[in-house]
């Protein structure tokens, strides 16, 4: 049977309730992550490292709520900070202590995080950091690596999509790509030919150090040096967008682990143990210039957040609890989830290679992808090397569903490993792999 008539015939409430979802929400969802053809399956619960869908499908979940839920879905310590927080009460729009214990956990532990300011989404996040960059540098230029993706934050959706020369939408300004534009990651010689070329109004550089739309490659120590050393040379920022590689790389990130820290890093995704959140962290120079007790003019100052959910409690309390069981076990966490990391790469590429499937597995730490190179031996270190030279289009829909169909939920070809993984799912992710590659290669031979 065709695996799209595999996939309907498995997932006939799902179907039923996308048709439901489709009257009244544009294409059905609200993130459009959340589409794929012929339709999204609908779930019902999640534990562990296990999903379960509306018809009863279980699957091995690689998404993990975005690359969330480091601990698993549902994890005891996160039910039992929240269960605590709903007794003393859900929103207030008032400081209370738990928020800054948490901001200080997060100054501990992060390299760059003098200081801390919190928001509701990585997107809003990375919007604050360029307006911070431009406020405090009082210039405009941000340069952004050609395929990087920082959420929908307007400042920086363009060049996400090849050819990396336009903004993501209509209704954003064509001025855009005026004060926005791009560097090829881990390209030093292309990235300092535009660093170059903007020298005179460059307010900052952003980057992913690990590129989510790279397949999770890792930005070398020369790039990283060479970022570094020219935005000190030219009174620019160095902005990290750690909402993905934060706590999950390391516990410092992605800086921690690569040695190189950033003048602002943002954060989200896992500091929030499950809950909407973003964080903006950075030096304590630049961060206090956003103060309200800051004595300028009014049109002097640098306004970031705003936020009815800004550190919301449940956020506060679930994220305090992830950080400390992630600062409480770090020995056990971090080199847990890279041999698992290590593992599932290489036998996932193992079986790719015995059953002749020309593909490619890529990432960091417990982070990983799958490509299907148009053809031959290709180097994939990028967005724009996965983006020209692979087929994102059979890694979104034909491998997806065959793994759906086998029991697996990818997202871009992998995703990402939890402490809940046990040996036994990492078998059984590669059997499915096994079977998805013969699958496909008969297909391609047919
Ligand atoms: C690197 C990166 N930055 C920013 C964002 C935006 O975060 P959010 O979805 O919380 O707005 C994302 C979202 O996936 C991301 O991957």
């Amino acid at each position: 049977m065709n695996f799209f008539d595999l996939y309907r015939q498995k997932n006939q409430l799902s179907e039923k309730l996308f048709k439901r979802s489709k009257g009244v929400m544009p294409g059905g969802i609200s993130h459009n992550v959340h589409y794929f053809p012929p339709y999204p399956f609908f779930l019902k619960e999640a534990k562990g490292s296990k999903i379960r869908d509306v018809d009863g499908n279980e699957y091995i979940d690689l998404w993990m709520g975005h690359y969330t839920h480091i601990l698993g879905h549902h994890p005891e310590i996160i039910v039992e900070a929240i269960e605590q927080q709903l007794k003393e009460g859900i929103h207030w729009g008032i400081l209370f202590e738990k928020q800054v214990e948490w901001a200080e956990l997060i100054q501990k532990l992060i390299p760059s995080a003098e200081m801390v300011r919190f928001c509701c989404s990585g997107t809003e996040a990375t919007m604050y950091a360029v307006r911070l960059a431009r406020g405090f540098t009082g210039k405009k230029t941000i340069l952004k690596i050609a395929g990087g993706w920082h959420g929908a934050n307007p400042d920086l959706a363009m060049g996400v999509k090849l050819p990396y020369d336009r903004e993501e939408s209509l209704g954003l300004p064509p001025e855009l790509i005026q004060y926005t534009k791009t560097i090829p990651f881990n390209d030093i010689t292309g990235s300092l030919e535009t660093i170059h070329q903007n020298r005179e109004d460059l307010a900052a550089i952003i980057l992913e150090p690990v590129v989510g739309e790279g397949g999770f490659a890792p930005a070398s120590k020369e790039y990283l040096d060479m970022l570094r050393s020219e935005t000190e040379r030219l009174s620019a920022l160095l902005i990290y967008d750690e909402v993905i590689s934060g706590f999950r790389v390391a516990l410092g990130g992605a800086q921690e682990r690569f040695g190189i820290i950033p003048d602002l890093t943002t954060l989200g995704k896992i500091v929030g143990g499950g809950f909407p959140v973003g964080a903006l962290v950075g030096k304590k120079e630049i961060l206090e210039t956003t103060s309200p007790e800051r004595k300028v003019k009014k049109w002097e100052k640098i306004l970031i957040g705003g936020g009815t959910f800004s550190s919301h409690p449940f956020t506060a309390a679930a994220g305090l609890a992830m950080l400390g069981y992630l600062k409480d076990y770090e020995e056990e966490v971090y080199p847990f989830l890279e041999t698992k990391g290590e593992e599932i790469r290489r036998g996932l590429q193992e079986v790719f290679d015995r059953e002749g499937l020309n593909a490619v597995v890529t990432g960091i730490g417990s982070l990983f992808q799958t490509h299907f190179p148009f053809q031959g031996e290709v180097t994939l270190n990028s967005p724009h090397s996965i983006n020209q030279l692979t087929d994102t289009e059979k890694r979104e829909v034909e491998f997806r569903i065959r793994m759906l169909n086998h029991g697996v939920h990818v997202m871009h070809g992998g995703g990402s490993l939890s402490m809940a993984h046990s040996d036994e799912d990492i078998e059984r992710i590669i059997r499915a792999a096994r079977e998805v590659a013969k699958e496909m290669k008969m297909k391609e031979e047919n």
